[in-house]
Formats: structure tokens, sequence, C-alpha cells
């Protein structure tokens, strides 16, 4: 599979989504549902945005007893979505389990990922808040062991993070990095950010762009922009 870019559909309707895609390229997209989408436009939209030949990033960070998160896995995996997301906070029987919802189904089965921090956390929110002490990369990098012991396929993370964790977890373990943005660009509530260009040289597997692009009085013209500066075409 190609280094996807992955757009961010952070919107609250299935209107206003097929709004925001009539302005992209008529090609096959990899598009990623947040909770906002899915629980307003719910099943109908995946199906629809499947059937057009678009790959989905279903981002809905499960987190909750193991069993829960089991049966959730196995009916969101009847959806035919591409890739779907766990808390790595939720522990290793929980990312187990949520593997063995999805091979549940039988056939080939979407990637599992493990959300390590939160790209919008910060150093002090981490220590101070959620009460984990030590620096940021030291969890993402346990996280992500922990992750790849547990059968996962991969993780979330700020492409910062990229080459601690194909250290200690190997080159072949997936990195999706979200907290991209292109130079002049508002960061929002993101902290740990890098541009496109900087995410391939760190050696992110796909970088997951929201606001840079849909938020962009040209999205058209920005989506170009970010792919040729993660497909490093100058
Ligand atoms: O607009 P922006 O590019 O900041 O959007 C990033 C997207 O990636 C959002 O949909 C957000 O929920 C998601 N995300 C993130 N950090 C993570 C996991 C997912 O920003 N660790």
């Amino acid at each position: 599979m190609k280094r996807p870019l992955i757009i961010a559909l952070d919107f609250s309707s299935a209107e206003e989504t097929n709004a925001f895609l009539a302005k992209l390229p008529d090609e096959k997209l990899f598009l990623k549902v947040g909770m906002e989408l899915f629980y307003s436009a719910g099943h109908s939209l995946i199906y629809e945005l499947k059937e057009k030949g678009h790959q989905i990033f279903l981002d809905l960070k499960l987190h909750d007893i193991p069993n829960t998160v089991e049966k959730a896995m196995r009916a969101l995996a009847r959806l035919g979505i591409d890739i779907v997301n766990v808390h790595a906070a939720g522990g290793s029987e929980m990312m187990k389990r949520a593997r063995e919802g999805l091979e549940a189904i039988g056939t080939s089965r979407p990637k599992l990922i493990a959300v390590t921090q939160l790209t919008s956390t910060s150093q002090k929110v981490m220590n101070e808040e959620i009460l984990i002490p030590g620096p940021v990369e030291e969890t993402v990098k346990a996280y992500a062991k922990l992750a790849k012991e547990c059968g996962l396929d991969g993780v979330v993370s700020s492409p910062l993070e990229v080459p601690l964790i194909h250290e200690a977890c190997g080159k072949e373990f997936l990195t999706v990095t979200p907290g991209i943005r292109l130079i002049g660009d508002d960061k929002g509530d993101q902290k740990r950010i890098t541009t496109p260009k900087q995410a391939r040289e760190l050696g992110s597997w796909a970088i997951v762009v929201g606001r840079s692009i849909t938020k962009s009085p040209d999205p058209l013209e920005a989506y170009y922009t970010v792919k040729k500066e993660w497909e490093g075409i100058e």
C-alpha cells in the first residue's frame, strides 16, 4: 500500500461531508471518520463512502472494559472499514480483545492501531492532569511496545515520535500521525505538530490532515500542497 494521506472529515453531517468532498479531485481517497461524523451520520455514510471506493479510518478511539470493546469491534468490523483504533491506555487485555473482536468476522480484518498520547496533550497536561510522570516520549514508546505485544498493527502518534517508535517496535510497525500543519497554518488545539514534509522525513507511515485542508479557503489547492510535500514531489 502506498503511504496514505488520510483526510480527517471532521464534519457534523453527510451533506457537509459530501459538499466538501465535491471540492476534491474525483479520485479514491483515504478518509478518516471520527466521532462527530459517525455519531451524526452513522453507518449509512460509511457504506456510501466505501461504495465510492474510498478507504476509511474509523477513528472512534475505543476505551472501555475488554468485553465491551471486543463486542464493539465485532460490530465495527462488519462495516468493511480499513483502519480502526483504541486507546492504548485501556491496557493489554483490552487491546487483545479488540483484535479478537475484529478477527471474529472471519474475512480479512481492518488494521487495528492504538492511540498513544493525543497530539493535543502537552507534557504539562500529561504529568499534572493525567498524572503520568516522565517525558511524553517515554509513555509513547512504552504504549507502542505494549500495543505491538498485543498483536496490534501500529499506533497513532505525533510524527515527532516516529523515530522512537521505529527504534522500539521496528519499521514495519505502522505509525499513523495527526498533528500536521502547513507552514503558516493555525495550530488550533494541536501541540506536537510537524509539516507533511517533516512527517515524511521522520518516517510516518500515514499522515492525518484535517483543518489544514478542510478549513482552507481553497481545499483543493491545500490538498495538492499537502500531497506534494508528503510524496516528496518538489
Ligand atoms: O484538524 P487536525 O488536522 O488537527 O485534525 C486531526 C485529526 O486527527 C482530528 O480528527 C483528531 O481527532 C485526530 N487525532 C488527533 N490526535 C490523535 C488521534 C487522532 O489529532 N492522537
